[in-house]
């Protein structure tokens, strides 16, 4: 079953997962009779966040496939800096590209752009919300190195409030079986409440815990992430829980002999540079990785046909009121529900307000 827009991970299916990945070992495998699967194809990589591998993998992977890639990665030269809606400047790269990549500080931007826009969608990252690609990546991580996916405990550690990467790396995991979940975070930063009652709902085994050290010894893999000073309001915070947890070479002692540590990048200080160079460390790998799986996905998204803009029924009653939410820059956006869930917002997954 084909997908229009990559906008959550929870769009993806296992037969669509399982058909991605093949393409992508074949990428591996034989790279040049893919050098113009995509030659003619554009797209718009549009970033109005900062970024290093979402940004230039997805530009290394369409050259690879033969393809072009227009865009920018700081909107103050286009005329966002004017006060262009983000709406018009979708529909504008849309009708220029046959791909739109976007990266955006705002919470279900990507979702705002897909009503907008006649050629497919790919969420590179919504604020602290989502950031489906590179669950892909993650997911070849782990397929790669462990021979498959499942049957595994895996600890989650660091911003897990804020961490888009954990968010969907958690919603794919729940499609493989049997696998248990150590969420290791401060209090403060632990896992959103939309979060956990999806885990709850797909009937996933989890527990949530304070202790790195004490759960290092369980883990089948470690998924360290980054404490997000971007989303924090408050700098004291930040500065206090920053360094709340650091693994290290020595630390790293206690962890299984085959035990993959992962990261989504980039670090800071929570993986010390003496752990680089020990052979469970895969974090670079993950980001190769995630080229040659995002130039899997560039070829089924690029050749999908264009469908004009239809307009959308607003839910009626409700408003969303997370002010990270894309609804509140872009006010015209139309108020949406969660299929299934009428008081949550479809854009950022979070309870709206019911208002008469
Ligand atoms: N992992 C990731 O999204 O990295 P960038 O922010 O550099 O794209």
């Amino acid at each position: 079953m084909p997908i229009r827009h990559l906008i959550s991970i929870e769009d993806v299916t296992l037969d669509w997962w399982n058909e991605l990945y093949a393409l992508c070992r074949d990428i591996i495998a034989r790279p040049g009779d893919y050098s113009l699967s995509c030659s003619g194809r554009v797209l718009a990589s549009l970033f109005f966040e900062p970024s290093t591998r979402t940004n230039f993998s997805f530009q290394a992977a369409m050259m690879r496939l033969g393809g072009s890639v227009f865009g920018f990665s700081e909107p103050g030269g286009t005329s966002t800096a004017k006060g262009e809606t983000l709406a018009d400047t979708v529909r504008m790269m849309s009708s220029y590209a046959d791909t739109i990549v976007i990266r955006s500080p705002h919470e279900g931007a990507a979702k705002a752009a897909s009503l907008y826009s006649e050629v497919p969608i790919i969420n590179a990252g919504d604020g602290g919300h989502f950031h489906p690609t590179q669950t892909l990546a993650d997911l070849t991580t782990i397929s790669m190195r462990r021979g498959g996916i499942g049957d595994m405990n895996i600890g989650i550690c660091g911003d897990l409030l804020n961490g888009r990467t954990v968010h969907s790396l958690v919603t794919a995991l729940a499609m493989f079986p049997n696998v248990n979940y150590y969420l290791i975070s401060p209090r403060e930063l632990a896992i959103p409440d939309y979060m956990l009652a999806y885990l709850k709902k797909q009937n996933q085994k989890y527990i949530e815990v304070t202790s790195l050290e004490s759960t290092l010894p369980q883990l089948d893999i470690l998924y360290m992430t980054r404490i997000q000073r971007e989303r924090f309001k408050d700098p004291a915070a930040y500065e206090r829980l920053k360094n709340v947890y650091v693994l290290n070479r020595r630390k790293l002692q206690a962890a299984r002999k085959d035990c993959l540590v992962m990261h989504p990048l980039p670090r800071l200080d929570e993986i010390s540079r003496d752990v680089d160079d020990d052979p469970r460390a895969v974090y670079f790998d993950q980001a190769r990785y995630g080229m040659f799986i995002r130039m899997a996905l560039l070829l089924k998204m690029t050749h999908a046909p264009r469908v004009p803009v239809a307009p959308c029924t607003p839910a009626a009653g409700y408003r969303c009121v997370n002010p990270s939410c894309v609804t509140g820059t872009e006010t015209y956006l139309p108020v949406l529900s969660k299929e299934n869930e009428p008081d949550s917002c479809a854009y950022c997954d979070k309870k709206m307000l019911t208002i008469s």
